[in-house]
C-alpha cells in the first residue's frame, strides 16, 4: 500500500508551506478514498489510472481500469494486443487518442524497456500521450520521484491557497501553477502528496461548493481568508463552442447494414460509425443522406426513412445529427475518408469500438431494424 499506511507527520509548525504540507498530509492519512490503483505499487497500472483519470471521473474510471488490466495485466500484453480490441474496452471512456497513444507507447516500452515502465523522466516523457502531468503523477507515485503533478484540480486548489491572480486556461497558467506546485511539493513523499493535493481538490475544495468548513488547510487559504472562495480559479472566458449540423446514413443491403472506420490519426480515429458528414444549408435531412452515401462511400442509395436526431458534444464543438435509414441501390462502397469499411448484420454491431453518437442512437436502431 503506497498511501495512507505511512505515519502521519506531527510537526505543525515552521513556515506556510511546511504547514500545509503536513496538514494535507495528515488529512490525507485519515480522509482518502480506497481506490484500485491506490493499492498497487505497479508502476504500468499507475499509468493506465492516471491516463484514464485524465479528464474523466473517478467513479467512471474505476470499472474501466478494472476491465482494462483483466485483459492487459503487463505492459506485453498491451503491446501485443490489436488497436481495435483496446479501443473496444475503452469504449465510453471518450479522448480516444489517450487509448491509442497508450497502445503505441506500450510496445515501445515492451521494445526498447524490456516491458518497464521508464524511470527516467527524459525517457518516459518522450513516449506517446506521456506530457508533464502524466510524467509527474507516475514517477512520483509509482518511484517517488520529486515531480510535483499539476492538473485541472491542483490548480483549483492552489489558486485558492494563494488567491492566485492567473487565469487557469490561461497562456501562462501552466508554468505558474507548475512554479506553486514545484515549491509547494513534499519532497520525502512526493508520491503521497500528490494525491494528497488531488484528493483534497475531490472530496474538499471542490469546483462548486467547496467545503471549506472540513479543510485542513482552512486558516492559511489566502481566499478564505479574503472571504472569496467562490471567486477562484479565475478563468478567462472561453468563446462559445460551434455546433455542426450532421447526418448520418444506416445504409441497408440484404439484411447487413454498412459501418466505416475513422482514420487512426485524426478524430476518434479507428472507432466505426455510419457514413455521413456535414449537412449543407438549407439541404434537407434526406438529400444529405443520399449525397453523402454517393460522396463517402461511393453508393447509390433509394428510399430512406428518417430514424432520429442526436445531439453529441465533444470537446470544442457541438453536434446534432439527423440519422436515416437507407436502402442500397446501386455501385461498390468506394471510400472517400474512412479508413476501411465492413458490411454487418445488425447483431454484430456491439463487437466494434463505435463512437458516441452513434452509441446514442443504437437502441432506437436495432428496435428500428428488428421490426423492419
Ligand atoms: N485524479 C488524477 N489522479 C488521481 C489519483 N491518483 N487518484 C484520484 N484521483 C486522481
Amino acid at each position: 500500500m503506497k498511501s495512507a499506511n505511512s505515519p502521519p507527520s506531527r510537526r505543525d509548525t515552521g513556515t506556510g508551506p511546511g504547514r500545509i504540507r503536513t496538514r494535507l498530509l495528515d488529512w490525507y492519512a485519515e480522509n482518502c478514498r480506497w481506490l484500485p490503483w491506490r493499492s498497487t505499487q505497479d508502476p504500468y497500472h499507475i499509468w493506465v489510472s492516471e491516463i484514464m483519470l485524465q479528464q474523466t471521473r473517478v467513479d467512471t474510471v474505476i470499472g474501466y481500469y478494472r476491465r482494462f488490466l483483466r485483459r492487459f495485466p503487463d505492459v506485453a500484453d498491451l503491446a501485443a494486443a490489436g488497436l481495435q480490441d483496446v479501443l473496444k474496452l475503452w469504449e465510453g471512456l471518450g479522448y480516444y487518442a489517450r487509448a491509442r497513444n497508450l497502445h503505441q507507447a506500450a510496445g515501445i516500452v515492451n521494445r526498447q524497456y524490456h516491458g518497464r515502465v521508464p524511470y527516467s523522466r527524459a525517457d518516459f516523457i518522450a513516449l506517446p500521450g506521456v506530457g508533464s502531468y502524466i510524467a509527474a503523477a507516475v514517477l512520483s507515485i509509482a518511484y517517488e520521484q520529486p515531480y510535483a503533478a499539476v492538473d485541472g484540480n491542483v490548480k483549483r486548489v492552489l489558486s485558492r491557497i494563494y488567491a492566485a491572480a492567473v487565469p487557469v486556461n490561461g497562456p501562462g497558467a501552466a508554468a505558474f501553477y507548475q512554479g506553486l506546485a514545484d515549491d509547494l511539493l513534499e519532497r520525502e513523499r512526493p508520491g503521497i502528496f500528490n494525491q494528497a493535493v488531488m484528493e483534497l481538490g475531490a472530496l474538499v475544495c471542490r469546483p462548486a461548493g467547496p467545503d471549506c468548513g472540513s479543510c485542513p488547510v482552512r486558516d492559511l487559504c489566502m481566499a478564505q481568508r479574503r472571504g472569496d472562495v467562490q471567486s477562484f480559479p479565475v478563468r478567462k472566458k472561453r468563446r462559445s463552442v460551434p455546433t455542426y449540423r450532421l447526418a448520418a446514413a444506416v445504409i441497408r443491403k440484404k439484411g447487413r447494414i454498412l459501418i466505416v472506420c475513422r482514420p487512426e490519426n485524426g478524430l476518434l480515429g479507428g472507432l466505426w460509425e455510419f457514413p455521413g458528414g456535414e449537412m449543407q444549408s438549407g439541404e434537407s435531412p434526406e438529400d444529405a443522406g443520399l449525397r453523402l452515401t454517393r460522396k463517402t462511400v461511393g453508393l447509390n442509395t433509394g428510399a430512406v426513412h428518417y430514424l432520429t436526431r442526436v445531439k453529441h458534444a465533444y470537446t470544442h464543438f457541438k453536434v446534432e445529427a439527423d440519422v436515416l435509414i437507407c436502402d442500397y441501390h446501386s455501385g461498390r462502397v468506394r471510400l472517400n475518408g474512412p479508413a476501411d469499411f465492413r458490411w454487418i448484420s445488425p447483431r454484430s454491431l456491439g463487437r466494434y469500438p463505435l463512437t458516441g453518437m452513434t452509441r446514442k442512437f443504437l437502441p432506437k436502431l436495432v428496435k428500428m431494424l428488428s421490426s423492419a
